[in-house]
């Protein structure tokens, strides 16, 4: 079972800045990453994961931007930057960070990336977002955000110009041989020559083949032609669905679609997102539950609904059923989606909706003892709803501080995780093949 944290300074909850165990002053701060990575590791965790965007949100939702919502990440390092600083200060665990296809260039991604790897000796990965929020557009000369089929289109041609570029040299090109006066082998070096719709890349990369070949690529869009993406590009997928049967659908239809790439299903591992609530009993979960709830005033809860459908919900009562709107219309994402849908199947009221959401962030939440929470952990991966967890802490350093003390033995004792990293590279631990360099 793949175990990945999620790095966010914030937590996962938007009371969790608050709670009394949280970091003390978590806005851009060193220290308490370098912290939080040696937790992670200490507990063999696969990876530790950066979600990110390119711009402060929320300034028209008053009382959720004063508040801070975590995923809104206003005072951030920016995400390659901090993990090239935490490599430094780690040496099994992966090091994933977010950059967007749609505003940066295939050139800048693949000399970060493979940097990265360097750097950390084959443990960089890339996420893969063509920017969620539409606001980011704003500050990249653009009016409006790029349409979502643009954007796909774009992200397809610039993951293939990432990896040409990665296949620049062979792995034995730089033989810096003093004696012979030979830095570098000419003849296994290769221009990329791209010219696409998108992207003119002559290459080749200035730097050499990254350890792992190509570092990782990530992805967690949930439209059609994101899972396309995913199932042509990712070695890892980030899924968000609230229940079992719908994370066994989404693993389905997303490994389903790999074949018409070409690809087996052993190729990519699914990583279900969930925030875990573990305490020595339900009761102390509940109660750490219950703490951060009651850290959250109505007005931040509504706000942070909005955001999540992108749609203004002040207007509707708190206690009526959510109102109906045309899917299609709703959220210009497939978590806005998703968010609705459960609150239809399950009759939600535009409170019981937003509660049921702040927790984990418009996906899933695992709350209980540990033999529950491992309990439900096997069964999503035993009956093909994921190939592991993206985690995320309602308190943070707390929140993984326990999952680990707690959860990981209960994990291990059942066989179902690691207990010592069993190579030295990120697509090593994941059991992922180093690909071959292309032709
Ligand atoms: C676990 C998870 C993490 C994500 N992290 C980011 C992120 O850091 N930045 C971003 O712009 N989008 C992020 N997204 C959004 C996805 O990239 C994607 O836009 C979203 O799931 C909707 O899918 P679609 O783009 O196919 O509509 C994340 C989604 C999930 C499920």
């Amino acid at each position: 079972m793949v175990l990945a944290a999620n790095a966010n300074a914030a937590g996962s909850h938007v009371g969790e800045w608050r709670h009394p165990d949280a970091w003390e002053r978590p806005a851009a701060n060193l220290q308490n990453a370098v912290r939080l990575a040696q937790i992670a590791e200490a507990g063999k965790f696969d990876l530790l994961f950066l979600a990110d965007g390119n711009g402060v949100r929320q300034l028209d939702k008053p009382d959720l931007f004063r508040a801070t919502s975590p995923s809104d990440r206003p005072g951030v390092f920016e995400p390659v930057t901090l993990l090239s600083a935490l490599s430094m200060v780690t040496r099994h665990i992966g090091l994933v960070a977010t950059a967007t296809t749609t505003y940066d260039e295939p050139f800048h991604i693949a000399r970060r990336f493979a940097s990265l790897d360097h750097l950390s000796g084959g443990r960089a990965g890339w996420n893969l977002v063509t920017t969620s929020n539409p606001e980011d557009a704003l500050n990249f000369s653009h009016a409006e955000h790029v349409a979502r089929d643009t954007r796909y289109e774009r992200a397809g041609e610039f993951a293939e110009v990432v990896k040409g570029l990665w296949d620049s040299w062979d792995d034995d090109a730089f033989p810096q041989d003093k004696e012979s006066g030979t830095f570098l082998l000419p003849e296994k070096v290769r221009a990329l020559n791209h010219k696409g719709k998108h992207f003119q890349v002559r290459g080749p990369l200035n730097a050499p083949r990254p350890p792992q070949g190509h570092p990782l690529i990530f992805s967690a869009g949930q439209s059609e032609a994101g899972k396309d993406l995913s199932a042509q590009h990712a070695d890892c997928v980030f899924a968000i669905e609230g229940n079992l049967a719908n994370a066994q659908k989404l693993y389905a239809d997303i490994k389903g679609r790999m074949l018409k790439f070409s690809r087996s299903e052993d190729e990519m591992r699914i990583l279900a997102g969930v925030t875990i609530f573990v305490g020595e009993t339900e009761e102390e979960a509940d109660a750490l539950f219950q703490q951060l709830e009651d850290l959250v005033s109505p007005a931040v809860g509504v706000d942070y609904l909005s955001k999540m459908l992108g749609r203004k919900m002040k207007d509707y009562p708190l206690d009526e059923p959510m109102p109906v709107f045309e899917e299609e219309h709703v959220g210009h994402t497939g978590i806005g989606k998703g968010i609705l849908r459960l609150a239809y199947e399950e009759k939600l009221t535009v409170r019981e909706t937003y509660k049921r959401i702040l927790p984990q962030m418009g996906g899933n939440m695992f709350k209980g003892d540990a033999k529950k929470i491992a309990d439900t952990m096997e069964e999503w991966f035993a009956t093909r709803a994921c190939d592991g967890f993206m985690i995320a802490a309602p308190v943070v350093p707390t929140g993984l501080e326990r999952f680990i003390r707690l959860v990981v033995p209960e994990l291990r004792r059942r066989g179902l995780f690691r207990e010592e990293y069993e190579g030295s590279t990120l697509r090593e631990n994941l059991g992922l093949a180093r690909p071959a360099r292309g032709g």
